[in-house]
């Protein structure tokens, strides 16, 4: 997996040195509670750990700061899971969260920019977002990145969702 820049960010493979940010980021509320259907928060360093192997094998990114490194939070790029009864090919989804003390600076949009950039780049033609109706900050991360808003649909995460894409 490459590491990605920007003008303020490096994203990078997740590694086990960065349990303690991971769960200090989902053992917050206000993080995950629009993650996936039945959102919960992290509680043990175990399950960090466990969960950034899984990281490590899936196309998900730190986020972290060029310069002093600083962590900010998770950027993943991945086949997205359809709704039971739903078929078709593999539809490539980019999604977000990060750390509070990281919101409102531009730094969703940016590395997200970056990760679609180098996802064009590759060949890929195509990424969509899916937001909960009510994730309206994260509505307007898909918009600044020049993603369209398709309405809304069942057929991911058996649930309802705001769909975004864009195309090469
Ligand atoms: C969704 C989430 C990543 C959005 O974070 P964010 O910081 O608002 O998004 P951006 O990176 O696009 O930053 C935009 C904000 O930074 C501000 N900003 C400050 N400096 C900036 C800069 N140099 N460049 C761009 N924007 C800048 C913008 O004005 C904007 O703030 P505003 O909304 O108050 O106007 C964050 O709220 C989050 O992690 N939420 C919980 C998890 C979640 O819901 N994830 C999405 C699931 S679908």
């Amino acid at each position: 997996m490459r590491t990605i820049t920007s003008d303020r960010l490096l994203l990078r493979p997740w590694q086990d040195d960065d349990a303690d940010f991971l769960l200090d980021l989902e053992s917050r509320w206000e993080v995950v509670r629009f993650l996936g259907p039945h959102p919960v928060t992290m509680s043990t360093r175990d399950q960090a750990l466990a969960s950034i192997a899984r990281r490590k094998a899936a196309g998900i990114w730190l986020i972290t700061a060029v310069g002093d490194g600083r962590r900010l939070g998770n950027l993943l790029l991945k086949p997205i899971p359809l709704s039971a009864g739903e078929a078709g090919p593999d539809e490539v989804e980019i999604g977000w969260h990060l750390h509070p003390d990281a919101w409102g600076h531009g730094y969703a949009t940016e590395a997200a920019a970056a990760v679609m950039a180098d996802a064009f780049d590759r060949g890929l033609p195509r990424i969509i977002a899916v937001t909960m109706p009510e994730n309206h900050v994260s509505q307007a991360v898909c918009r600044r990145l020049g993603m369209t808003h398709l309405g809304r649909t069942t057929r991911y995460y058996d649930t309802t969702k705001e769909l975004f894409e864009k195309t090469l």
